[in-house]
Protein backbone atom coordinates (compact mmCIF):
# COMPACT_ATOMS: atom_id res chain seq x y z
CA UNK A 1 0.00 0.00 0.00
CA UNK A 2 1.49 2.95 -0.87
CA UNK A 3 2.17 6.13 1.41
CA UNK A 4 -0.50 8.32 -0.71
CA UNK A 5 -3.03 5.76 0.34
CA UNK A 6 -2.53 5.69 4.16
CA UNK A 7 -4.02 9.33 3.65
CA UNK A 8 -6.69 8.88 1.51
CA UNK A 9 -8.17 5.95 2.75
CA UNK A 10 -12.11 6.23 3.56
CA UNK A 11 -13.57 3.18 5.26
CA UNK A 12 -17.52 2.50 6.18
CA UNK A 13 -18.46 0.68 9.43
CA UNK A 14 -21.79 -0.81 9.55
CA UNK A 15 -22.47 -2.32 13.17
CA UNK A 16 -25.33 -5.35 13.29
CA UNK A 17 -25.79 -5.24 16.99
CA UNK A 18 -27.37 -8.68 17.12
CA UNK A 19 -26.37 -12.28 18.07
CA UNK A 20 -27.56 -15.67 18.89
CA UNK A 21 -26.28 -15.92 22.23
CA UNK A 22 -23.99 -13.31 24.22
CA UNK A 23 -20.54 -14.82 25.06
CA UNK A 24 -19.57 -14.12 28.79
CA UNK A 25 -16.46 -12.55 27.71
CA UNK A 26 -17.64 -10.31 25.66
CA UNK A 27 -18.47 -6.25 26.03
CA UNK A 28 -18.81 -5.50 22.50
CA UNK A 29 -22.21 -4.21 21.70
CA UNK A 30 -24.30 -6.72 20.89
CA UNK A 31 -27.26 -7.64 22.70
CA UNK A 32 -29.58 -11.13 22.25
CA UNK A 33 -33.34 -10.86 20.84
CA UNK A 34 -35.65 -14.09 21.26
CA UNK A 35 -38.52 -12.28 19.74
CA UNK A 36 -36.57 -12.03 16.52
CA UNK A 37 -35.12 -8.37 14.94
CA UNK A 38 -37.10 -6.56 12.77
CA UNK A 39 -34.81 -6.57 9.88
CA UNK A 40 -36.46 -4.54 7.31
CA UNK A 41 -36.71 -1.89 9.99
CA UNK A 42 -32.97 -1.74 11.00
CA UNK A 43 -32.44 -2.03 7.54
CA UNK A 44 -34.30 1.53 6.33
CA UNK A 45 -32.60 2.74 9.71
CA UNK A 46 -29.33 2.01 8.46
CA UNK A 47 -29.68 3.65 4.43
CA UNK A 48 -31.22 6.46 6.29
CA UNK A 49 -27.93 7.22 8.79
CA UNK A 50 -25.68 5.98 5.56
CA UNK A 51 -27.41 9.47 3.91
CA UNK A 52 -26.37 11.39 7.12
CA UNK A 53 -22.95 10.55 6.96
CA UNK A 54 -22.89 11.07 3.52
CA UNK A 55 -23.76 14.43 3.59
CA UNK A 56 -21.10 14.97 6.54
CA UNK A 57 -18.40 13.14 4.06
CA UNK A 58 -18.91 13.93 1.00
CA UNK A 59 -17.12 13.44 -2.34
CA UNK A 60 -14.78 10.42 -0.84
CA UNK A 61 -13.81 7.42 -2.60
CA UNK A 62 -14.61 4.76 -0.23
CA UNK A 63 -11.49 2.31 -0.09
CA UNK A 64 -13.17 -0.50 2.65
CA UNK A 65 -16.67 -1.48 4.03
CA UNK A 66 -16.74 -3.57 7.61
CA UNK A 67 -19.50 -5.43 8.78
CA UNK A 68 -19.07 -5.72 12.38
CA UNK A 69 -21.23 -6.73 15.52
CA UNK A 70 -22.13 -8.14 16.79
CA UNK A 71 -23.17 -10.97 14.49
CA UNK A 72 -23.71 -9.54 10.93
CA UNK A 73 -23.68 -12.97 9.39
CA UNK A 74 -27.41 -13.21 10.98
CA UNK A 75 -28.01 -10.92 8.50
CA UNK A 76 -29.70 -12.19 5.50
CA UNK A 77 -27.62 -11.27 2.74
CA UNK A 78 -30.23 -9.46 0.63
CA UNK A 79 -29.58 -7.05 3.24
CA UNK A 80 -25.93 -6.90 2.87
CA UNK A 81 -26.84 -6.38 -1.08
CA UNK A 82 -28.79 -3.50 -0.34
CA UNK A 83 -26.34 -1.66 2.24
CA UNK A 84 -23.53 -2.18 -0.48
CA UNK A 85 -25.90 -0.80 -3.28
CA UNK A 86 -26.65 2.52 -1.06
CA UNK A 87 -23.06 3.21 -0.31
CA UNK A 88 -21.98 3.02 -3.99
CA UNK A 89 -24.76 5.36 -4.68
CA UNK A 90 -23.39 7.98 -1.77
CA UNK A 91 -19.91 7.53 -2.97
CA UNK A 92 -17.35 6.44 -5.28
CA UNK A 93 -16.20 3.05 -4.70
CA UNK A 94 -12.20 2.42 -5.17
CA UNK A 95 -11.91 -0.76 -7.87
CA UNK A 96 -10.07 -2.70 -5.18
CA UNK A 97 -12.46 -2.07 -2.42
CA UNK A 98 -11.98 -4.75 0.54
CA UNK A 99 -15.58 -5.55 2.11
CA UNK A 100 -15.11 -8.08 4.77
CA UNK A 101 -18.06 -9.57 6.46
CA UNK A 102 -17.50 -10.89 10.07
CA UNK A 103 -19.07 -14.56 10.82
CA UNK A 104 -19.50 -16.61 13.49
CA UNK A 105 -18.91 -20.07 12.29
CA UNK A 106 -22.05 -22.26 12.45
CA UNK A 107 -23.55 -24.00 9.79
CA UNK A 108 -26.36 -21.96 9.43
CA UNK A 109 -24.71 -18.83 9.04
CA UNK A 110 -22.03 -20.46 6.38
CA UNK A 111 -24.87 -21.22 4.75
CA UNK A 112 -25.04 -17.39 3.43
CA UNK A 113 -21.98 -17.14 2.35
CA UNK A 114 -22.73 -17.58 -1.52
CA UNK A 115 -25.16 -15.03 -0.78
CA UNK A 116 -22.59 -12.20 0.80
CA UNK A 117 -20.31 -13.65 -1.88
CA UNK A 118 -23.16 -12.52 -4.54
CA UNK A 119 -23.66 -8.87 -2.99
CA UNK A 120 -19.76 -7.84 -3.33
CA UNK A 121 -18.54 -9.00 -0.05
CA UNK A 122 -14.58 -9.86 -0.72
CA UNK A 123 -13.49 -10.77 2.70
CA UNK A 124 -14.72 -12.53 5.60
CA UNK A 125 -13.65 -12.87 9.27
CA UNK A 126 -14.42 -15.95 11.28
CA UNK A 127 -14.76 -15.85 14.92
CA UNK A 128 -13.12 -19.25 15.48
CA UNK A 129 -12.04 -18.69 19.20
CA UNK A 130 -10.25 -21.60 20.30
CA UNK A 131 -10.15 -25.37 18.23
CA UNK A 132 -11.40 -27.29 20.87
CA UNK A 133 -14.16 -28.36 22.38
CA UNK A 134 -13.92 -28.30 25.67
CA UNK A 135 -12.31 -24.85 25.21
CA UNK A 136 -15.27 -23.69 23.26
CA UNK A 137 -17.43 -24.47 25.74
CA UNK A 138 -15.81 -22.57 28.31
CA UNK A 139 -15.89 -19.42 26.01
CA UNK A 140 -19.79 -19.90 26.02
CA UNK A 141 -19.33 -20.25 21.91
CA UNK A 142 -21.79 -21.92 20.29
CA UNK A 143 -20.39 -24.09 17.33
CA UNK A 144 -17.49 -27.39 17.71
CA UNK A 145 -14.12 -26.80 16.65
CA UNK A 146 -15.58 -29.30 13.72
CA UNK A 147 -18.21 -26.84 12.98
CA UNK A 148 -15.84 -23.82 13.10
CA UNK A 149 -12.77 -25.30 10.56
CA UNK A 150 -15.84 -26.46 8.41
CA UNK A 151 -17.42 -22.98 8.43
CA UNK A 152 -13.50 -21.89 7.49
CA UNK A 153 -12.90 -24.78 4.57
CA UNK A 154 -16.09 -23.22 2.91
CA UNK A 155 -15.10 -19.77 3.68
CA UNK A 156 -12.33 -19.87 1.94
CA UNK A 157 -14.17 -21.49 -1.49
CA UNK A 158 -16.66 -18.10 -1.57
CA UNK A 159 -14.27 -15.70 -0.09
CA UNK A 160 -11.08 -14.44 -1.88
CA UNK A 161 -9.54 -13.22 1.60
CA UNK A 162 -10.38 -14.95 4.60
CA UNK A 163 -9.29 -14.02 8.20
CA UNK A 164 -10.02 -15.85 11.73
CA UNK A 165 -10.19 -15.10 15.07
CA UNK A 166 -8.40 -17.15 18.15
CA UNK A 167 -8.67 -16.04 22.17
CA UNK A 168 -5.65 -17.28 23.79
CA UNK A 169 -4.36 -16.73 27.28
CA UNK A 170 -7.15 -18.73 28.48
CA UNK A 171 -7.59 -20.44 31.54
CA UNK A 172 -5.21 -23.30 32.62
CA UNK A 173 -3.74 -22.58 29.14
CA UNK A 174 -0.26 -23.33 29.05
CA UNK A 175 2.46 -22.43 26.66
CA UNK A 176 2.75 -25.79 25.57
CA UNK A 177 -0.51 -26.20 24.80
CA UNK A 178 -1.23 -22.76 23.10
CA UNK A 179 2.02 -23.67 20.98
CA UNK A 180 0.20 -26.81 19.77
CA UNK A 181 -3.43 -25.00 18.98
CA UNK A 182 -1.33 -22.09 17.00
CA UNK A 183 0.82 -24.07 14.97
CA UNK A 184 -2.99 -26.42 14.06
CA UNK A 185 -4.17 -23.06 13.30
CA UNK A 186 -1.59 -21.99 11.07
CA UNK A 187 -2.13 -24.90 9.00
CA UNK A 188 -6.07 -23.81 8.70
CA UNK A 189 -4.86 -20.19 8.14
CA UNK A 190 -5.13 -18.31 4.59
CA UNK A 191 -3.17 -14.84 5.13
CA UNK A 192 -4.45 -13.60 7.90
CA UNK A 193 -5.07 -14.37 11.52
CA UNK A 194 -6.45 -12.14 14.64
CA UNK A 195 -5.08 -13.74 18.05
CA UNK A 196 -6.22 -11.93 20.84
CA UNK A 197 -5.34 -12.32 24.89
CA UNK A 198 -8.63 -13.03 26.61
CA UNK A 199 -9.51 -9.73 28.59
CA UNK A 200 -11.53 -9.90 31.20
CA UNK A 201 -14.24 -6.59 30.31
CA UNK A 202 -15.87 -5.00 33.17
CA UNK A 203 -20.21 -5.97 33.38
CA UNK A 204 -19.24 -9.55 31.50
CA UNK A 205 -20.47 -12.98 33.05
CA UNK A 206 -16.67 -13.80 33.06
CA UNK A 207 -15.48 -10.31 35.46
CA UNK A 208 -17.70 -11.41 38.02
CA UNK A 209 -16.68 -15.13 38.05
CA UNK A 210 -12.95 -13.07 38.26
CA UNK A 211 -13.94 -11.04 40.83
CA UNK A 212 -15.49 -13.61 42.94
CA UNK A 213 -12.13 -15.21 42.37
CA UNK A 214 -14.04 -18.21 40.52
CA UNK A 215 -11.90 -17.95 37.58
CA UNK A 216 -8.58 -17.30 36.93
CA UNK A 217 -6.25 -16.22 33.50
CA UNK A 218 -2.39 -16.45 33.30
CA UNK A 219 -0.64 -13.55 35.45
CA UNK A 220 1.09 -10.85 33.61
CA UNK A 221 4.46 -13.00 32.97
CA UNK A 222 2.63 -16.05 31.86
CA UNK A 223 0.87 -13.55 29.46
CA UNK A 224 3.60 -11.76 28.35
CA UNK A 225 5.45 -15.14 27.29
CA UNK A 226 2.29 -16.43 25.16
CA UNK A 227 2.95 -13.17 23.55
CA UNK A 228 6.08 -13.14 22.25
CA UNK A 229 5.74 -17.08 21.47
CA UNK A 230 3.12 -16.02 19.47
CA UNK A 231 5.24 -13.52 17.61
CA UNK A 232 8.06 -15.71 17.59
CA UNK A 233 5.90 -18.60 15.81
CA UNK A 234 3.77 -16.35 13.54
CA UNK A 235 6.81 -14.67 12.13
CA UNK A 236 8.37 -17.80 11.44
CA UNK A 237 5.64 -19.41 9.43
CA UNK A 238 5.32 -15.55 7.52
CA UNK A 239 2.39 -14.25 9.34
CA UNK A 240 3.93 -11.68 10.95
CA UNK A 241 2.07 -9.42 13.55
CA UNK A 242 1.60 -6.13 11.95
CA UNK A 243 -0.40 -4.72 14.41
CA UNK A 244 -0.66 -5.83 18.45
CA UNK A 245 -3.14 -8.25 17.59
CA UNK A 246 -3.00 -8.88 13.82
CA UNK A 247 -0.61 -11.11 11.94
CA UNK A 248 -0.66 -11.42 8.05
CA UNK A 249 1.34 -12.58 5.32
CA UNK A 250 2.73 -9.00 4.19
CA UNK A 251 0.24 -7.53 1.41
CA UNK A 252 -2.23 -8.93 2.96
CA UNK A 253 -3.47 -6.62 6.20
CA UNK A 254 -6.78 -5.90 6.91
CA UNK A 255 -6.89 -2.31 4.87
CA UNK A 256 -10.36 -1.39 6.90
CA UNK A 257 -8.13 -2.09 10.17
CA UNK A 258 -5.17 -0.12 8.62
CA UNK A 259 -7.81 2.68 8.25
CA UNK A 260 -8.24 3.11 11.55
CA UNK A 261 -4.35 2.41 13.41
CA UNK A 262 -2.83 5.15 10.64
CA UNK A 263 -5.62 7.52 11.93
CA UNK A 264 -7.16 7.99 8.37
CA UNK A 265 -11.37 8.86 7.91
CA UNK A 266 -14.01 6.61 8.34
CA UNK A 267 -17.90 6.50 9.31
CA UNK A 268 -19.73 4.48 11.92
CA UNK A 269 -23.11 3.46 11.29
CA UNK A 270 -24.96 1.54 13.30
CA UNK A 271 -26.17 1.35 17.26
CA UNK A 272 -23.16 1.88 19.08
CA UNK A 273 -21.07 2.49 15.84
CA UNK A 274 -17.65 5.34 16.45
CA UNK A 275 -16.66 7.18 13.28
CA UNK A 276 -13.76 9.66 12.59
CA UNK A 277 -13.42 11.83 9.77
CA UNK A 278 -12.09 14.88 8.72
CA UNK A 279 -14.76 18.16 8.20
CA UNK A 280 -13.96 21.17 7.38
CA UNK A 281 -10.40 20.75 8.14
CA UNK A 282 -11.50 19.63 11.97
CA UNK A 283 -11.59 15.94 13.07
CA UNK A 284 -15.09 15.04 14.12
CA UNK A 285 -15.56 11.86 16.30
CA UNK A 286 -19.31 10.33 15.94
CA UNK A 287 -20.41 7.82 18.68
CA UNK A 288 -23.96 6.72 18.32
CA UNK A 289 -26.60 5.48 20.70
CA UNK A 290 -25.98 1.76 21.79
CA UNK A 291 -29.47 0.48 22.20
CA UNK A 292 -30.52 -1.11 18.76
CA UNK A 293 -34.50 0.05 19.30
CA UNK A 294 -33.70 3.42 21.11
CA UNK A 295 -31.32 4.10 17.99
CA UNK A 296 -33.89 3.12 15.42
CA UNK A 297 -36.16 5.27 17.06
CA UNK A 298 -33.74 8.33 16.96
CA UNK A 299 -32.65 7.57 13.21
CA UNK A 300 -36.83 7.39 12.43
CA UNK A 301 -37.02 10.82 14.03
CA UNK A 302 -34.29 12.88 13.25
CA UNK A 303 -32.33 10.82 10.69
CA UNK A 304 -29.32 9.80 12.72
CA UNK A 305 -28.61 8.22 16.35
CA UNK A 306 -25.38 9.90 17.00
CA UNK A 307 -25.58 11.21 20.79
CA UNK A 308 -22.02 11.33 21.38
CA UNK A 309 -18.77 12.74 20.03
CA UNK A 310 -17.18 16.45 19.68
CA UNK A 311 -14.27 17.74 17.25
CA UNK A 312 -11.19 16.74 18.42
CA UNK A 313 -8.38 19.65 19.29
CA UNK A 314 -5.07 19.47 17.57
CA UNK A 315 -3.80 17.69 20.93
CA UNK A 316 -6.36 15.54 21.28
CA UNK A 317 -6.14 14.06 17.63
CA UNK A 318 -2.15 14.25 18.01
CA UNK A 319 -2.34 12.08 21.08
CA UNK A 320 -5.31 9.39 19.34
CA UNK A 321 -2.63 9.15 16.44
CA UNK A 322 0.00 7.94 18.91
CA UNK A 323 -2.49 5.67 20.79
CA UNK A 324 -3.69 4.18 16.94
CA UNK A 325 -0.31 3.97 15.05
CA UNK A 326 2.43 2.79 18.00
CA UNK A 327 -0.32 -0.63 17.97
CA UNK A 328 1.39 -1.52 14.34
CA UNK A 329 4.85 -2.76 13.29
CA UNK A 330 5.12 0.21 10.68
CA UNK A 331 5.26 2.66 13.58
CA UNK A 332 4.60 6.07 13.12
CA UNK A 333 5.85 8.95 11.00
CA UNK A 334 7.12 11.20 12.99
CA UNK A 335 6.54 14.79 10.52
CA UNK A 336 3.06 13.60 10.70
CA UNK A 337 2.63 13.79 14.70
CA UNK A 338 4.15 17.35 14.47
CA UNK A 339 2.03 18.53 12.27
CA UNK A 340 -1.06 17.48 14.63
CA UNK A 341 0.67 18.13 17.87
CA UNK A 342 2.61 21.55 16.53
CA UNK A 343 5.97 20.26 18.25
CA UNK A 344 8.09 17.08 17.64
CA UNK A 345 8.11 14.40 20.50
CA UNK A 346 10.26 15.11 24.08
CA UNK A 347 14.14 14.22 23.10
CA UNK A 348 14.12 13.18 26.77
CA UNK A 349 11.23 10.83 26.85
CA UNK A 350 12.37 9.55 23.59
CA UNK A 351 15.78 8.38 24.99
CA UNK A 352 14.70 7.20 27.94
CA UNK A 353 12.12 4.88 26.67
CA UNK A 354 14.42 3.97 24.05
CA UNK A 355 16.71 3.05 27.25
CA UNK A 356 13.83 0.67 28.59
CA UNK A 357 13.57 -1.07 25.19
CA UNK A 358 10.36 0.32 24.61
CA UNK A 359 9.80 2.24 21.68
CA UNK A 360 12.90 2.17 18.49
CA UNK A 361 13.18 4.77 15.39
CA UNK A 362 12.90 2.98 11.99
CA UNK A 363 15.51 5.16 10.08
CA UNK A 364 15.18 8.92 10.92
CA UNK A 365 11.46 9.90 10.47
CA UNK A 366 9.79 6.87 11.95
CA UNK A 367 9.05 5.47 14.99
CA UNK A 368 7.31 2.18 16.69
CA UNK A 369 6.68 0.29 19.99
CA UNK A 370 8.97 -3.11 20.41
CA UNK A 371 6.89 -6.15 21.50
CA UNK A 372 7.75 -5.22 25.01
CA UNK A 373 6.42 -1.84 24.58
CA UNK A 374 3.21 -3.25 22.87
CA UNK A 375 2.22 -5.51 25.97
CA UNK A 376 2.67 -1.57 28.25
CA UNK A 377 1.52 0.37 25.18
CA UNK A 378 -0.90 2.68 26.97
CA UNK A 379 2.06 3.51 28.92
CA UNK A 380 3.82 4.16 26.75
CA UNK A 381 1.97 6.30 25.22
CA UNK A 382 0.53 8.68 28.29
CA UNK A 383 4.86 9.16 28.78
CA UNK A 384 5.08 9.93 25.06
CA UNK A 385 2.36 12.28 24.96
CA UNK A 386 2.76 14.44 28.12
C1 LIG B 1 -16.78 -8.22 17.46
S1 LIG B 1 -16.16 -9.70 18.08
C2 LIG B 1 -17.10 -10.80 17.22
C3 LIG B 1 -17.21 -11.50 16.05
C4 LIG B 1 -18.27 -12.58 16.02
N1 LIG B 1 -19.49 -12.16 16.62
C5 LIG B 1 -17.80 -13.81 16.77
O1 LIG B 1 -17.97 -13.88 17.97
O2 LIG B 1 -17.34 -14.73 16.11
C6 LIG B 1 -14.56 -9.76 17.39
C7 LIG B 1 -13.58 -10.61 18.13
O3 LIG B 1 -13.18 -10.02 19.34
C8 LIG B 1 -12.61 -11.02 20.16
N2 LIG B 1 -13.02 -10.75 21.56
C9 LIG B 1 -14.22 -10.33 21.99
N3 LIG B 1 -14.19 -10.19 23.33
C10 LIG B 1 -12.95 -10.53 23.76
C11 LIG B 1 -12.30 -10.60 25.03
N4 LIG B 1 -12.93 -10.28 26.15
N5 LIG B 1 -11.00 -10.98 25.07
C12 LIG B 1 -10.34 -11.27 23.92
N6 LIG B 1 -10.92 -11.26 22.70
C13 LIG B 1 -12.20 -10.89 22.62
C14 LIG B 1 -13.10 -12.35 19.64
O4 LIG B 1 -12.01 -13.08 19.11
C15 LIG B 1 -14.05 -11.96 18.55
O5 LIG B 1 -14.04 -12.85 17.48
S1 LIG C 1 -18.13 -12.67 20.84
FE1 LIG C 1 -19.32 -12.39 18.99
S2 LIG C 1 -21.07 -13.84 19.20
FE2 LIG C 1 -20.19 -13.60 21.20
S3 LIG C 1 -21.44 -11.98 22.13
FE3 LIG C 1 -19.59 -11.00 21.28
S4 LIG C 1 -20.18 -10.34 19.29
FE4 LIG C 1 -21.73 -11.83 19.94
Amino acid sequence: MSRMSEFESFGVYMHWPFCRAKCPYCDFNSHVRHGGVDEARFLSAYLTELRHFASLAPRRMVTSIFFGGGTPSLMRPATVATILEAIAGHWRVADDVEITLEANPTSVEAENFAGYRAAGVNRSSLGVQALDDSSLKALGRQHTAQEALAALALAKQHFDRVSFDLIYAREGQTAREWEEELRRALGHAADHLSLYQLTIEEGTPFHALHAAKKFSVPDNDHAADLYALTQEITAAHGLPAYEISNHARPGAESRHNLTYWRYGDYVGVGPGAHGRFVENGRRVVTIAEKVPETWANLVEAKGHGVTGGETLTRSEEADEFLLMGLRLAEGIDLSRYEAFSGRGLSTARLSMLQGEGLVAPIGNARLRATPAGMIVLDAVVADLAR
